[in-house]
This record gives structure tokens, C-alpha cells and sequence, in this order.
């Protein structure tokens, strides 16, 4: 039974393990043998990774793969991808092969801007408020120039400081709506320093305002955190080819298209579809933002959030046959960094970039756009023609089969059983027995 504890942060690690194992998992005599065993060898390291958060009691691993053949923008990648779903890698690299031949890859950086805000309420005159705005805004830039220096000396800081009444969704609400360009930093910890001290500068130079009545001297400041929505740090991936080189699994290229475009426009009108193909997009997203060191919840929601921006939530992915060339394309905003932050710790983030050649944060959002397409089309792929069972049960046979408790003889013998035969949890596990039993 789970029980209150006091102080639990301050326990030693040995402390918190034989809790778990006395009072959490008692029936899994091996619970602390377990998690020991997950324990990085060297201790520095595992002292590395207890670091990251608070209460670490050992390592969660995920595979850490690589999908080749990606040519983008006319140059060869193999991108780093973490991911526990079977089919995944396979589906990228197969993706990447089918475009290395039809002339790969192109993107576009669309824009590159973070966004933060100080969210306050003033009840008082709007006119003044404006006037206050004018005079408060070079004070806002002044405040923080210690912190701006370094970031403006390599081209980046603060692009625009915006004054937004916000009074038609919530009775008095204002905004400091503020952009930055953070350069090859994913900026989180740059953009909430930047604007906690814009947040103070607010507070105390309305106080001081001589114009303000004292009601709207006190105006209420919320807060100030960076905003995860960044429609304009975009980036757009595509591939191209002549519809007659799309024929496959007995179809004419002019079948496949048209089964393939079928398929992105339900999605681009029906949430129910729209989510799961949305997600097959971030299969390849989520997988390369992981193994970078970059934060894939602020991908997420940020993605989601663009791909529900006209009110309805939408395919993120859009397609186009015209005078015999098929396109296929995906918008994604993307704040991401390749400096700073875990991508600088993490011994494994920082092998990820340097696979991928030690990118720049806009060539980043290209691979990982590039990666959500290949998904995309990996999946629309199979849907439209075989089924997405048949893969993706191949590529999960061996955990069907792990799961089985099957040996290494028993494996590679129902591999080879199975490279003929159909995939389902019942096949395997009366495969394993009748091999057993004549055994
Ligand atoms: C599975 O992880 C992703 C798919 O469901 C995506 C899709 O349906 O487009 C295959």
C-alpha cells in the first residue's frame, strides 16, 4: 500500500531502493536487484543521469537506433532515433531508401522565432496603458541587457517586445507578447529569465508611473513563461517524383497517388484520422527529438496545437498531383536546440548530433521534419496497399516471441518460420509449442 512519506528527497539512494522493495513492490523479491542491474557501469555516469531529476533510482532504457539513406537537400544523413515501437526504424529506413532513389528530401526553414509572454490584468484606461507600453519598452530591453549581451553578439536576442489586450477572452487580461531568435539554443531557460525580469520591470515602473491612478499602478502580474505554440519557428519537408515512379505492390504510380492522396485528404477532414496519422508523424519526430536530448513534450504540444490552428485540428501533411508530379509535403513548427541544455550532458544526445554531423538548430528542424514525412509516407504506404499489419507484426514477432520466453535456437528457428507465414500473437505462440513438442 502506498503510504505518505516525509522528506523522501532527502534520503539516501539505498534508502529510497529498499523502500520500494519493502513497501511498493514487496512481491517482486527482485525489485532492487532490478533496478541496480539497470545501473550504468561507471559510476559517474549513472551519477550523470541520477542528476537530470530528482529521486533517481536507476536508468529506463529505450533502443537507440539508426535510420541511413536520407538524402536532404542533396547531402546523406543518418538520423538517430529513440524509440520503443517496433516498426519505426524499419519504416523510416525503408522510407528513405524509396525517396534516396526518386531524388530524396527538400526543406525549407520558414522562420525561426520563439515566442514568451508576461501574462497581467489592468482594469484601467486603455489609452494610458499604451502610452505607459511606449515608454516601459526600451526600460524592458535596458533590464535585461546583461542577459541579452552574448546571445545578441552571435546575431540572436530579442526580436519584439508587443503590448496585446487580451480583454475580449478574460476581463482585464494583458500581454507582453515577445519574440526571440535563440539561435542554435532551444532557449527555455534564455526566454523565462528574460521575461521574469521583464515581469519586475512591469511591476515596478507601473508603480511608478505618475499617469497611472493608483488602481492601475497596481496592476496584477501573473507571470512570464515562454510560450511552446511557435507557429513561426517553421519548417517545411517534401519529397517530389513523376507519378509513374510510385507504381509498387501490383499498382500503377497513378493508383498509388490517388489512394495515397485519398488517404492525407480524410485526414484533412476528420480529427478521428487526423490524430493517428498526426501521430505516425511523430513516430519519426518524437524518435530524432528524443535521441537529440531535446524536450518532445514542447514538440508535441506545440505541433498539435499548430495542426488545430484554424479551429478545427487537421493532417499536418498536405498532398498534390499536378501535370503528372506527385508531391507530398508537412509543415512542422519545431523549437529545438543543439546546444545547451541535455543535448550538452547527455553522452548519448551528444553522439545523436554528432551522427548527424553536429547540425546547426535550423538543420535540425529539417531532419526532423524530414523524419515525421518519411513517417508519414511509411505509414500512408502500407495503409493503402498491404495493411500496416503485416510489417509491423514482423517487426514485433521478436517481441511476441521474447515475450514467450522463447530461446536463441527457438528465435532464429520462427524467424525463419515466420519470413513465410502470417504474424499474430496465436500463430507465434502455437508455432513455439509445436516446436517445442517435437523437440
Ligand atoms: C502507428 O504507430 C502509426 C500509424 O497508426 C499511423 C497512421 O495510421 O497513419 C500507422
Amino acid at each position: 500500500m502506498d503510504i505518505p512519506v516525509e522528506g523522501f528527497s532527502k534520503w539516501t539512494k539505498a534508502e529510497k531502493l529498499d523502500w520500494i522493495a519493502q513497501q511498493l513492490a514487496p512481491d517482486s523479491t527482485n525489485s532492487k536487484k532490478l533496478l541496480e542491474s539497470y545501473w550504468h557501469t561507471d559510476p559517474k555516469v549513472q551519477r550523470l543521469h541520477e542528476e537530470f531529476i530528482e529521486n533517481t533510482l536507476s536508468n529506463f532504457y529505450f533502443p537507440f537506433a539508426v535510420a541511413p539513406n536520407f538524402l536532404i537537400d542533396g547531402k546523406l544523413h543518418t538520423l538517430p532515433m529513440a524509440i520503443e515501437e517496433s516498426s519505426v526504424v524499419a519504416a523510416a529506413s525503408k522510407a528513405a531508401k524509396f525517396w534516396l532513389d526518386r531524388g530524396g528530401f527538400k526543406t525549407w526553414v520558414l522562420g525561426t522565432e520563439k515566442v514568451g509572454q508576461v501574462h497581467f490584468f489592468f482594469h484601467g484606461d486603455t489609452k494610458k496603458l499604451e502610452g505607459f507600453f511606449k515608454l516601459l519598452k526600451p526600460q524592458l530591453l535596458e533590464r535585461v541587457s546583461t542577459l541579452t549581451a552574448s546571445m545578441e553578439k552571435r546575431g540572436g536576442g530579442i526580436t519584439d517586445i508587443r503590448l496585446r489586450d487580451m480583454g475580449h477572452a478574460l476581463k482585464g487580461y494583458h500581454q507582453l507578447h515577445c519574440t526571440f531568435e535563440t539561435l542554435d539554443a532551444m532557449g527555455a531557460n534564455f526566454i523565462n529569465s528574460c521575461l521574469e525580469a521583464f515581469a519586475q520591470c512591469l511591476r515596478e515602473k507601473a508603480l511608478a508611473h505618475e499617469a497611472f491612478t493608483e488602481e492601475e499602478k497596481n496592476l496584477e502580474v501573473v507571470m512570464g513563461i515562454l510560450s511552446n505554440y511557435v507557429p513561426d519557428c517553421l519548417v517545411r519537408a517534401q519529397v517530389s517524383c513523376p507519378v509513374r515512379d510510385l507504381a509498387q505492390h501490383g499498382m500503377s504510380g497513378e493508383e498509388f497517388a490517388r489512394k495515397f492522396s485519398q488517404a492525407v485528404r480524410m485526414a484533412q477532414v476528420e480529427p478521428y484520422r487526423a490524430v493517428t496519422h498526426n501521430k505516425g508523424i511523430m513516430n519519426g519526430v518524437d524518435a530524432v527529438v528524443v535521441a537529440t536530448g531535446n524536450d518532445f513534450r514542447a514538440v508535441e504540444a506545440g505541433v498539435h496545437a499548430y495542426a488545430s490552428r484554424n479551429g478545427a485540428y487537421t493532417s499536418l501533411s498536405h498532398v498534390k498531383t499536378e501535370n503528372g508530379l506527385f508531391t507530398f509535403w508537412l509543415d512542422l513548427p519545431l523549437a529545438l536546440g543543439t546546444v545547451g541544455g541535455l543535448t550538452a550532458l547527455h553522452p548519448m544526445a551528444k553522439l545523436a548530433l554528432e551522427i548527424l554531423q553536429r547540425p546547426s538548430a535550423p538543420e535540425l528542424m529539417r531532419i526532423v521534419a524530414v523524419a515525421g514525412l518519411a513517417q508519414n509516407f511509411a505509414a500512408l504506404r502500407s495503409l493503402v496497399t498491404t495493411g500496416i499489419q503485416k510489417g509491423h507484426m514482423k517487426m514485433h514477432l521478436l517481441n511476441i516471441l521474447n515475450q514467450l520466453g522463447a530461446d536463441e535456437g527457438e528465435k532464429q528457428k520462427l524467424l525463419e518460420h515466420f519470413k513465410k507465414n502470417r504474424v499474430t500473437h496465436a500463430s507465434v505462440k502455437e508455432g513455439l509449442e509445436l516446436l517445442r513438442a517435437g523437440s
